[in-house]
């Protein structure tokens, strides 16, 4: 340990120990007397001489008032140890970029790490030194909001995206905290902090590597989550917050609760007690303890009682100094905060040409019978709620301004140059009923060879506490779209969301679908260079779109069960996994996605077709651009282990590349195959491959692949 901080730790009370254990909203450090501070944070039972001493201060205003603070704080503070401001900077800072859930759709894990430094640059000079971010929960069901701040639903894509955002935020300059530890997107029915339970298979197979991933990229800090798991809340979990996360993991980081969760252990019936609560926290190792008080009210207590060592409260004292010590904050108490540098990064033409390539990105094309590309010469018109809003930045926006942002509507007549018909025809509210505007909006667009209708759901319907039972768009959206195809114009759906909605009402009167997300600061000029074919939709989706909101969780690699619906139908449905009202299969399936142009690859090859333990064979194919244009496509690595002593899913992604191709163009795509990556959690436990066989499978989606065998020998 680094002898300053351990002079520091030796010269510190008990009660100065706690309160740097401890991280408040920046107002509260600023807040007077209790009165203002109750007035102004619910549930935050500080009392005033609590907000002299405190480690961390989150949700403050930028680069002004981060030196505010940090003077007004020391000036008060007897330890004269500076505060360490953290903030979510989930996909942009003043710069707004698509929502992960988009930036997963790229399958551009540098895409990912360019957006995340940009962020972190806009962040460091307004005096953010963490950002609680990168989000990698496993997500399986889009009634659950903050499937916008995930990655997707599969580990291997969310470990690859989520290392990947840890490298960006370190070379633009902040920490960073992987979160929510852990399973917090298995919440039940997609109902937001409800329970969760789950298998202690599926916990080490699905839900955990993500986060390990990180770990081992280098995140700065982890945060506990909110969610019981498996009958105990997280915070209470010395199984997985000890042995896993600091023993067979090796993390010596942070660990900070989520917003006042250490306190929530009471609400959940696990603790009754706010003492209680610090005495288990404190114990698990949670270092930091997020907006609620109990470190600081009884920890000193706890020493005094024997019921927690200052030893250990010494170890998450060290890691909270050792954090600040690595924000540079010892050196300069403002860290790289640099109001000038803020507006002069902020916005700058580079941030926003990314943000406009990163949307192009991560759009993906669900549907296209021709109509798209546009050209400049057809005549279009805009409709829908979605097609004026400015305010398509999504959830965790941070400082990002709608009126800074590019809407469709705006980015159209950028595009073409001249003024465009454009008719919202409804309110664009989930519970918006009324159709009364949508004759007059037909009216506006009618005799127009395309109408491109935006439709979707609100940037605050998406992220935390917005849960939704009902996945469909909204009746009047829906309608519109139906009205303006019935008007005999094309119609090209353009679908906001943080989320997978439910498109199957509207998709019989689509002749294209382009879902954009909450594509960010300049979604508008993004969606428009996708439309006129100034650029090429190469998104491919990272979560399942169902067909019907029932259906949920609906996710990729589910397994086969003993009465499998072979084909996907609705008849003769007696006896066998399925529906009686639906198919099985998605409406559109993981990793799927159109472009502008075809391709044709051949079946998959194996330059070994049978390997032993740490073997590895090639896997590979020819790939043609048979389209009319240039192009870029997404090939799928998929495997399928056929027998096992615990089920295997019926695909596997385990890798995945870009190719780009002009028109006729032919390569050939190769894959290496290891054992390493045939292994598992067998019903013995162990991580390892057992021998058997193996469908290899190539394709352009989870669904849509060619198959070979591989065997793998003892
Ligand atoms: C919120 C979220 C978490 C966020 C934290 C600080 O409740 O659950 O993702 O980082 O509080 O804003």
């Amino acid at each position: 340990m680094d002898k300053a901080i351990k002079k520091c730790i030796e010269e510190m009370s008990l009660e100065d120990k706690a309160r740097q254990l401890s991280q408040v909203n920046a107002v509260i450090v600023r807040a007077e007397t209790k009165a203002e501070i109750t007035g102004k944070d619910e549930g935050m039972d500080l009392c005033e001489a609590d907000t002299r001493e405190v480690g961390s201060v989150l949700n403050f205003n930028g680069a002004a008032d981060a030196i505010a603070v940090q003077d007004e704080y020391l000036s008060k503070s007897e330890g004269k140890i500076p505060l360490i401001f953290m903030q979510d900077v989930v996909h942009g800072f003043r710069t707004v970029f698509p929502v992960p859930l988009a930036l997963g759709c790229s399958f551009d894990p540098s895409l990912a790490e360019a957006c995340a430094e940009v962020s972190a640059v806009e962040a460091k000079y307004n005096g953010v030194q963490v950002t609680f971010s990168p989000m990698v929960d496993l997500v399986r069901d889009p009634r659950w909001g903050r499937v916008m701040e995930s990655t997707g639903e599969d580990a291997y894509l969310n470990g690859e995206m989520g290392k990947a955002f840890v490298r960006g935020y370190h070379k633009g300059g902040i920490l960073c905290c992987v979160k929510h530890f852990a399973a917090y997107g298995a919440a039940e029915a997609g109902k937001e902090y409800n329970t969760t339970d789950v298998s202690e298979r599926n916990l080490k197979e699905y839900y955990l590597p993500a986060y390990r991933a990180c770990v081992e990229e280098g995140a700065d800090m982890v945060m506990s989550s909110f969610n019981l798991l498996n009958g105990v809340p997280v915070n209470g979990h010395k199984d997985l917050l000890v042995d896993t996360l600091r023993k067979e993991w090796g993390f010596d980081g942070v660990l900070i609760s989520d917003y006042a969760a250490v306190k929530e252990m009471i609400r959940h019936g696990y603790l009754e007690t706010l003492k209680e609560c610090a005495e288990t926290a404190i114990n698990n190792q949670v270092d930091m303890e997020m907006m609620s008080s109990s470190y600081i009210h009884y920890l000193p207590e706890l020493v005094g009682e024997g019921r927690v060592k200052e030893g250990r409260i010494d170890e998450s004292l060290r890691r909270v100094l050792e954090l600040k010590q690595k924000a540079g904050l010892f050196e300069n108490k403002y860290g790289e905060t640099d109001a000038k540098r803020a507006e002069e990064v902020c916005l700058c033409p580079e941030h926003r040409a990314l943000a406009r390539r990163a949307a192009a990105r991560t759009c993906v094309l669900l549907k296209n019978n021709g109509v798209l590309p546009l050209s400049a010469e057809q005549n279009i018109a805009l409709a829908g709620p979605y097609a004026a809003e400015k305010n398509i930045l999504g959830g965790w926006a941070c400082w990002g301004r709608p009126e800074e942002a590019v809407s469709v509507y705006d980015g159209v007549r950028a595009a073409l140059g001249r003024e465009v018909v454009c008719a919202a025809g409804c309110g664009g509210k989930l519970l918006d009923k009324d159709e009364s505007g949508i004759p007059a909006a037909v009216a506006a667009v009618k005799g127009c060879a395309v109408a491109v209708v935006c439709v979707g759901e609100p940037s605050e319907c998406s992220g935390e506490a917005t849960s939704r039972a009902d996945l469909r768009i909204p009746a009047p959206q829906a309608s519109l779209v139906r009205a303006v195809s019935e008007a005999g114009c094309k119609v090209v759906a353009v679908v906001f969301g943080g989320r997978p909605q439910v498109l199957t009402e509207i998709e019989p009167y689509c002749d294209a679908i382009l879902y954009a997300w909450q594509p960010g600061t300049e979604g508008g000029n993004a969606v428009a260079d996708l439309l006129f074919g100034r650029e090429e939709p190469v998104g491919r989706l990272a979560m399942s779109f169902p067909r019907a909101t029932g259906q949920c969780p609906i996710y990729y690699n589910c397994f086969n069960t003993g009465r499998p619906r072979v084909p996907d139908s609705i008849e003769n449905v007696s006896f066998i996994s399925s529906y009686r009202d639906t198919l099985n299969a998605p409406l559109y399936p993981f990793g799927y996605g159109l472009g502008y142009t075809e391709w044709e690859l051949s079946a998959p090859r194996l330059s070994s077709p049978v390997i032993g333990q740490g073997g590895k064979t090639k896997v590979s194919a020819k790939l043609k651009n048979t389209g009319s244009r240039a192009g870029e496509t997404l090939v799928q690595l998929y495997i399928r282990d056929r027998f096992a002593s615990v089920v295997r899913p019926v695909r596997e992604l385990k890798a995945f590349r870009r190719a780009s191709l002009p028109a006729g163009g032919e390569t050939e795509v190769c894959f290496e195959l290891t054992e390493e990556m045939l292994r598992f959690y067998t019903a013995s436990g162990k991580y390892e491959s057992e021998a058997g066989r193996f469908d290899v499978m190539l394709g352009f989606s989870s669904e849509n692949v060619q198959t070979c065998e591989l065997i793998l020998e003892k």
